[in-house]
């Protein structure tokens, strides 16, 4: 067996799918990047985002019961950073992304970026330092151009991914397996 180095009680080195915030503060769109991002649940599907104490964003959730959760491409990079960087309490950052509207009226979405999805606040649990932001998703937009036989193309979608700690960016690598699939009949060698 390899021999492990231990590095103490420390958030570990992972790859994480990094998405958009948006909500509506006080009428203007604000989007806030989160690298902690989950599914809570997938019937009906739910959402979960991790978020510090005091995010602006997290105020325009409240105030409207709604936000949106935005995929981006790996396109969106500097934006996407941009939104990461400075905080709707300093600077407007209505203008980062371009903000369309869909079944809820007052969670808005980044056009830009090829994904959107659409949740209705359901609940916040609260830790020391950070809050759970749990949304029940109401609708998932995708760009036409990224549908493949009536579904999402991830290749196509092209996500940006976040390596922890501090970054960098990066894009999808190759397939491996078919999920599900591969391990069917699995036996340590
Ligand atoms: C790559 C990256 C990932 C981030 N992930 C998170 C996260 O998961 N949760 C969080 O609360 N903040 C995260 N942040 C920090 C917020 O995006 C940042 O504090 C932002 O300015 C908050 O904006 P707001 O106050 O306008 O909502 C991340 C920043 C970057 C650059």
């Amino acid at each position: 067996m390899m021999s492990k180095v231990k590095l103490g009680a420390m958030a570990p080195k992972m790859v994480l799918p990094v998405v958009v915030m948006g909500a509506n503060v006080e009428g203007r769109p604000n989007y806030c990047t989160v690298a902690w991002v989950t599914m809570i649940d997938d019937d009906p599907p739910a959402l979960g985002l991790v978020l510090g104490k005091g995010r602006r964003t997290m105020e325009g959730a409240r105030e409207n019961g709604t936000f949106s959760v935005n995929v981006p491409g790996t396109a969106s990079a500097a934006a996407v950073d941009h939104c990461g960087l400075v905080s709707g309490h300093k600077h407007d950052k209505s203008d980062a992304f371009t903000a369309f509207y869909g079944i809820l009226g007052t969670a808005p979405m980044a056009a830009e970026c090829p994904m959107n999805v659409e949740c209705r606040l359901r609940q916040v649990v609260e830790f020391e330092g950070t809050d759970l932001v749990i949304g029940d998703v109401v609708e998932v937009h995708v760009d036409e151009d990224c549908m493949v036989n009536g579904r999402p193309d991830t290749e196509k979608i092209d996500p940006l991914l976040y390596e922890m700690l501090g970054g960098p960016y990066r894009s999808l690598g190759v397939k491996v397996a078919d999920a599900f699939k591969v391990g069917k009949g699995f036996r340590k060698g």
